[in-house]
């Protein structure tokens, strides 16, 4: 079978311009020193003998010494996995796969309606109206929160859903293909993709072994880039983030670009807004008092979307403040429709993939978070007291005190976790940050000053809750280069992605420091295929179809072991991307198996386990994003596969047939 449209260019989703000018830390640095330090002992003198030395050492890659020194536990010997499912093969196609014995079910797809008085959905009359009131577009994000609240019932719940952007070439009938579609549309098609953002609360239930969604549940509701918020915390109010339209600097319409996400121990959901650069354009952008921080920020005069051209907040030269009011982390509860969502300053302003929490042995709870740009960086927020199981007013606003910190991944194996409070260090007046506020709302240039350790592309910061380790899914960074490398970022031109385990005090004890200022890393894997990309690393049983590339999100299941999706496999490999198991400890640590493949263009997000392990989510994003890939000529109509229907992102439930843990 031949494809219409194989992959030639990158995915539209811009999410890795690089906006760090100064990545701090690099391996010839780290050699420099080391070499300076070593040479001083041995009486060798000069800089240039020692710089010498480190290109001798770069020149062989770099990888040779990072193969060289690592602390990788990555097991040598072979090791049976105990993931009992027969592993798919590698595979590029218009419909997914899944491993034998498995059932994929399809839960929800875009244009679904799931208000009671949403209207059926036509491809063709795709209206603001309409979106307000169906499932949105390209579902990534997903939380189960069963019903009844505070159970753990794995065969009723809601459904928690981030609708992170649009296709929009392949929303609107005559529009063409490609990412410059979304310069194309009308006011009235804007209004429909800002619709189409958002997240969505949905009633679902498992009856028979089926999956299905309740359309009039109690508590469904659409969230979009409309929806009034509340802005809380130390950036609230805050000059910066005042507009026209609310001067107080407190409120603010809607949320944008929701990627990844977690949640709270008092039973909320943690939304996350990565790319909102790409919806804000305007002269302002390089002329104004703020174009430094627009530009780390990735914010140009030109938008990818044309929003602005209708709605004047998107406009920089009208509201010069209103992307300093997104790249936040959002609180809602998912169980009261009428929530106003509340934007939660104190966990920083970056392109937020995710936010996950661990409890902290004394009670504290910590949220992980990565920002998803070619060298930026990996975070958490502390809070200033214990959450209290007993009292859901008392945890109600604990997202509003606490300490956000930035980490430094030294090459002797220690994580150093730096705090960005305001006064401290260079985080003062001098520097522009004339309050916490200010070092919020540019957390990115805090922690450049405090030298944080750039990354491939952080994307889920996710903890295990068997060994109460951290895993941090680096997706790729093809910019490093040989003289950034260092031990936590090994590779340059680094296309396939990696993954780092932070291990807290504590880990594996069953009281673990989370809250700690100091923790260890080592490497879990290094992606691509093994013996073609160079480094690539994993357990050496891992077979010819386990191998992944470019990790994004990640789960766990109850016996701790690590289900990892993709974004960004390689077509030219034939290789489209999935969802891959392995364990996390025993003999079969890091053994990948390929699980589930997705259909073409198509990346797989948001993995998520009912409680009893029994059903697995995934949102299936963007299927049919590939290059001439249209409305009228996609190159998948999945999951319909119906005439004149285009790809719609969905959400699938897989199960075990005749019912099962998944993976037992
Ligand atoms: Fe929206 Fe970092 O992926
Ligand atoms: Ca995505
Ligand atoms: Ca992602
Ligand atoms: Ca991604």
């Amino acid at each position: 079978m031949t494809y219409p449209h194989l992959p030639e260019t990158p995915p539209l989703e811009l999410e890795d311009i690089g906006s760090n000018p100064q990545p701090q830390n690099t391996l010839s640095e780290l050699v420099v020193r080391r070499l300076s330090r070593r040479a001083a002992l041995r009486g060798i003198g000069g800089a240039a003998a020692v710089a010498t030395l480190a290109d001798q050492l770069l020149a062989s890659g770099g990888e040779a010494l990072a193969q060289g020194v690592a602390r990788s536990s990555v097991p040598e010997t072979g090791g049976p996995s105990t993931l009992g499912f027969k592993e798919l093969s590698h595979q590029m196609a218009q419909r997914d796969a899944v491993a034998e014995g498995y059932e994929i079910q399809t839960l929800l797809r875009w244009g679904d309606p799931i208000l009671p008085d949403a209207p059926a959905f036509d491809p063709t009359k795709v209206t603001a109206e309409s979106q307000a009131q169906q499932f949105g577009y390209n579902n990534d994000y997903l939380d189960f929160f069963p019903l009844p609240r505070g159970s753990r019932n794995g065969e009723h719940g809601l459904l928690a859903v981030n609708h992170e952007y649009t296709n929009t070439n392949l929303m609107f009938p005559g529009i063409g293909s490609g990412s410059a579609a979304r310069l194309r549309t009308s006011a009235e098609q804007a209004r429909a993709e800002i619709a189409a953002h958002g997240m969505a609360v949905v009633e679902i239930r498992k009856q028979n072994g089926q999956w299905s969604y309740v359309q009039d549940g109690a508590m469904n509701r659409r969230i979009t880039g409309e929806t009034p918020m509340r802005v809380s915390g130390p950036a609230a109010g805050n000059d910066r983030l005042k507009t026209n339209a609310d001067p107080t600097g407190t409120r603010v319409l809607g949320t944008l670009n929701n990627c990844a996400g977690g949640n709270t121990p008092w039973g909320t959901v943690i939304t996350c807004e990565e790319n909102f650069n790409q919806y804000f354009g305007g002269e302002a952008a390089e002329k104004g008092p703020q174009a430094a921080a627009y530009k780390r920020y990735g914010i140009t005069k030109d938008a990818t979307y044309a929003w602005g051209r209708y709605v004047d907040r998107f406009d920089l030269d009208k509201e010069p403040n209103e992307p300093n009011r997104f790249g936040w982390i959002v609180e809602y509860d998912p169980y009261d429709p009428n929530a106003v969502p509340v934007k939660r300053t104190a966990l920083g302003r970056v392109k937020h993939e995710g936010c996950t929490h661990a409890i902290s042995a004394d009670g504290r709870v910590v949220f992980y978070m990565g920002d998803d740009e070619r060298f930026d960086y990996v975070y958490k927020f502390v809070t200033a007291r214990p959450w209290n199981p007993n009292d859901p007013a008392a945890n109600r606003d604990l997202l509003d005190e606490g300490t956000l910190y930035v980490a430094q991944l030294h090459d002797d194996g220690r994580v150093l976790w730096l705090p960005l409070v305001h006064g401290t260090g260079p985080l003062t007046a001098e520097n522009g940050f004339a309050s916490q506020g200010d070092v919020l709302i540019e957390t990115r240039r805090a922690a450049d000053l405090l030298k944080a350790t750039p990354m491939d592309r952080p994307e889920d910061v996710e903890t295990n809750p068997v060994n109460g380790r951290v895993y941090v899914i680096l997706t790729n960074n093809t910019s490093r280069k040989s003289e950034q490398v260092n031990r936590a970022n090994p590779r340059a031109a680094n296309a396939h992605g990696h993954i780092v385990e932070i291990i807290p005090p504590g880990a594996g004890t069953g009281k673990v420091d989370h809250a700690a200022t100091e923790a260890k890393w080592d490497i879990f894997l290094l992606a691509g295929k093994p013996g073609v990309d160079a480094g690539a690393r994993y357990h050496r049983a891992t077979s010819d179809q386990g191998w992944l590339s470019c990790p994004d999100n990640c789960a766990f299941d109850s016996k701790g072991r690590i289900w990892i999706s993709t974004d960004g496999s390689p077509s030219a490999a034939g290789v489209a991307d999935g969802l891959y198991a392995a364990d996390t400890s025993g003999d079969g640590r890091a053994l990948t198996k390929l699980f589930y493949q997705a259909p073409i263009g198509a990346e797989v997000c948001g993995p998520c386990f009912t409680p009893d392990d029994e059903t697995i989510f995934l949102a299936i994003q963007h299927p049919g994003e590939n290059s001439g890939s249209s409305f009228e000529n996609p190159s998948t109509r999945w999951p319909d596969f119906q005439e004149g229907m285009p790809p719609r992102p969905a959400v699938i439930a897989i199960v075990k047939k005749g019912g099962g843990k998944i993976g037992a």
